[in-house]
């Protein structure tokens, strides 16, 4: 993000802190609680926003080379994403052109070839079918016709892009918009380098999973051990593009930062920054780590969803760098006994991305599987979503007006 933009945010942070503001939704509202329990619902929202939905699979860093390649199957086809010979990104059907096997069952690796385990048919990392063995048995097989099957894909602002459908559309600056698309474009994502995953596999819906990264209100109760020594809660920037928004957190190393000289005010390292693609796409960044986190609904079980969490090192983030008397050794073991008085600059960034895992699945996951329960019982029929809470309302809105739905209701009271 750029340094003028930044700055702007820094200031609004600080304003929202010493006046004890935050973001503001103007009103209040209604969910009901079927959102998160209705399978015919269920079934629509795969098909408008999984089955049928551009897709991110990763930053660019996850392919890191030609040859590098990964596979996922959380929406409902086996990807097999590669780069190929000439870096370009591909993004095929996890399938044999023979008979139908997975190529590779590996999350991550570097291939050039594919050899098929079923039956031995081999295919290069651009799709082309190589080898049948056996070929006799087959007859005239036209190789061309049978290279693996080849999804919409585009690598854009450092990101990885599928449409599940062979047809699909895959406009990306349409699909993020203007203003949006440059903010991702100067974080410069491509730069950022894959560390690795982890996967949360959990008894609440998607949506519930999806809301525990729309607002702070909870960090002073939720978080009072943990992420709140880091960050303060209640205090929150938040910005809309189109389905899409913003949020920035405010770090306590604001306050050291703010009697720093602007040039060296670093976001990351004043908050946090999230990033949220609709419909199931989280983006933090964090001092110089950043976190992607795509969450997808358990077509099985509508109370379960998956969260991928992929972790990255950012390495071209301003280093905010605090005075030497402001410096205390933060450790990886007391980084959440930070004070304002202490600087994040020793953090290593796999004890940071460690704690922030956890932390979603200890604290707000944990939350969240008791959020899924009340709404499973039937006794609740609806939540509500606080003036303090614009990110709620701005998903769910979305997601209602895309399924047809009336937009939330106000509360009024009672
Ligand atoms: S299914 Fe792949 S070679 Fe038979
Ligand atoms: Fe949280």
């Amino acid at each position: 993000m750029q340094q003028s933009m930044q700055i702007e945010i820094i200031k609004e942070l600080l304003d929202h802190l010493d006046n004890k503001r935050t973001a503001d939704a103007g009103r209040i509202v209604v969910n009901p609680t079927s959102t998160y329990t209705d399978k015919a619902l269920a079934e629509r929202e795969w098909e408008a926003f999984f089955k049928n939905h551009p897709q991110v699979l990763g930053m660019s860093g996850e392919l890191p080379k030609p040859g590098s390649y990964m596979t996922m199957n959380d929406f409902g086809v086996p990807i097999l994403a590669t780069r190929d010979e000439h870096g370009q990104f591909h993004a095929f059907v996890n399938a044999c052109r023979h008979r139908g096997a997975e190529l590779t069952t590996e999350a991550h690796g570097d291939k050039n070839r594919f050899t098929c385990p079923f039956h031995g048919w081999t295919f290069a990392n651009d799709g082309r079918l190589l080898g049948v063995r056996q070929s006799d048995q087959f007859g005239k097989i036209d190789k061309n016709c049978n290279g693996l099957i080849e999804l919409p894909s585009e690598e854009k602002y450092g990101l990885l892009f599928v449409h599940p459908q062979v047809n699909g559309t895959l406009d990306i600056d349409a699909l993020l918009g203007e203003e949006l698309a440059a903010e991702l474009a100067a974080w410069e994502l491509h730069r950022c380098e894959y560390q690795g995953e982890s996967v949360l596999d959990k008894p609440l819906n998607w949506k519930i999973a999806n809301d525990t990264f729309g607002e702070v209100y909870h960090f002073n109760s939720l978080h009072s051990n943990t992420l709140a020594n880091l960050l303060h809660g209640d205090t929150l920037s938040y910005k809309e593009y189109g389905r899409h928004h913003r949020l920035c957190l405010a770090n306590k190393y604001l306050d050291i930062m703010r009697q720093q000289p602007e040039e060296q005010w670093s976001l990351p390292y004043a908050g946090a920054v999230a990033y949220y693609l609709f419909p199931n796409v989280q983006i933090v960044f964090l001092t110089s780590m950043a976190v992607l986190v795509r969450i997808y609904p358990n077509r099985k079980e509508i109370g379960q969803s998956l969260s991928r969490v992929s972790h990255y090192r950012v390495p071209q983030v301003q280093q905010f760098v605090p005075p030497a008397d402001k410096v205390n050794a933060v450790t990886n073991e007391n980084i959440y006994d930070a004070t304002n008085t202490s600087a994040p600059m020793d953090l290593d960034v796999s004890a940071v991305l460690e704690l922030f895992v956890s932390t979603v699945e200890h604290e707000d996951y944990y939350m969240g599987t008791k959020t899924q329960s009340a709404a499973n019982s039937g006794k609740i029929d609806h939540f509500l979503f606080g003036r303090n809470e614009p990110a709620l309302h701005h998903f769910h809105n979305n997601y209602r007006s895309a399924l047809g739905m009336p937009p939330l209701e106000e509360y009024r009271g009672g």
